[in-house]
């Protein structure tokens, strides 16, 4: 015990300074992601599995803003009655749509991923640079609520950037160039 006092009155400073500094590294690369596995409950039960997966409707369909901008966006309720102004109208889901949308009112959806607001993504250069929506989000057509599937935290998406540059810059690809850089993802 004594020794400890000793150790610790002697270089507590420098110790102190250690552990924040691994704390800190461990944080920004998420050894321990804190997302992965998130799947909050929903006003009503959406299903992936139901809409993407048995009934086969696109993406697009719904998440139409996802090659156009930075948000892929979640469809409000004129999208929804496209088909349930016809379809399941004996559920008791259905029929809270149809009289959220007579009354003007929105669903309030729990947001799934959530990314700091100084961090920058952007739906719009990844969709673009050809990759599926699964490549991040996993197989969402077999989800019945969405959960997050991968770990969402910056050590994630340094990674991939890493790796593609380090993939297409002998190639003489400029846009590879720099995306490892912080001001890529932080401004
Ligand atoms: C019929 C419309 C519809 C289709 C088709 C659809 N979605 Fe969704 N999506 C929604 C709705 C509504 C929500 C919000 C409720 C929820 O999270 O379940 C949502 C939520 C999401 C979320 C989570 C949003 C957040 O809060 O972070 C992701 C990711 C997602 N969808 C991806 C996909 C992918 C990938 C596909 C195709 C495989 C797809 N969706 C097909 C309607 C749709
Ligand atoms: C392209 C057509 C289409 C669109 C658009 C669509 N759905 Fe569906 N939905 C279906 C079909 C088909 C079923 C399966 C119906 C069945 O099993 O009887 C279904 C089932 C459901 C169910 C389950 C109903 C039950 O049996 O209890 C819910 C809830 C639901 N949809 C919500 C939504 C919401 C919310 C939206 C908008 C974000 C949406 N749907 C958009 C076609 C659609
Ligand atoms: C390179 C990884 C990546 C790919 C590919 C990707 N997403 Fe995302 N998605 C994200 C990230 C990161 C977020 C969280 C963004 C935030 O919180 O600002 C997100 C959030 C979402 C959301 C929540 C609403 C929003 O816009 O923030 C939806 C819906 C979604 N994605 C759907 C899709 C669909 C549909 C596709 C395929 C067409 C797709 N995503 C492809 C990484 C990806
Ligand atoms: C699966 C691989 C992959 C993942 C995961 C990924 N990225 Fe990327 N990202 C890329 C590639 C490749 C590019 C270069 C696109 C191009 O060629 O223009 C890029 C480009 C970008 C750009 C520059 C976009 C522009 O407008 O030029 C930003 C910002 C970005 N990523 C942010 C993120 C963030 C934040 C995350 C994590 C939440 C992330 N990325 C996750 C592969 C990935
Ligand atoms: C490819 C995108 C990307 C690049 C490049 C990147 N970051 Fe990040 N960074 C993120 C994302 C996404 C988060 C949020 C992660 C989370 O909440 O787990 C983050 C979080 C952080 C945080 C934590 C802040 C907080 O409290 O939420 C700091 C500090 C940080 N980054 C600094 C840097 C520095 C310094 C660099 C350059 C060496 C850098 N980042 C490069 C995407 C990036």
């Amino acid at each position: 015990m004594n020794a400890l006092k000793r150790i610790i009155q002697k270089h507590g400073g420098k110790l102190t300074l250690i552990f924040l500094t691994i704390g800190f590294i461990y944080y920004l690369y998420g050894v321990n992601p804190k997302y992965q596995g998130y799947a909050p409950d929903q006003p009503i039960p959406f299903s992936h599995k139901i809409h993407a997966g048995e009934v086969g409707i696109d993406c697009r369909f719904c998440h139409y803003s996802v090659e156009k901008s930075e948000h892929a966006g979640v469809p409000d309720l004129n999208t929804c009655m496209k088909c349930h102004s016809q379809i399941a109208g004996d559920s008791p889901d259905i029929q809270f749509l149809r009289k959220s949308f007579e009354a003007g009112i929105p669903i309030r959806w729990n947001k799934v991923h959530d990314l700091p607001d100084h961090a920058h993504f952007s739906h719009k250069a990844h969709i673009a640079r050809g990759f599926d929506c699964q490549t991040c989000h996993g197989p969402i057509e077999d989800m019945d609520k969405v959960e997050v599937a991968s770990e969402f935290n910056m050590g994630w998406c340094v990674n991939c950037h890493r790796q593609y540059t380090e993939e297409e810059k002998p190639a003489g690809n400029n846009n590879a160039i720099g995306i490892t850089t912080c001001g890529t993802c932080h401004y």
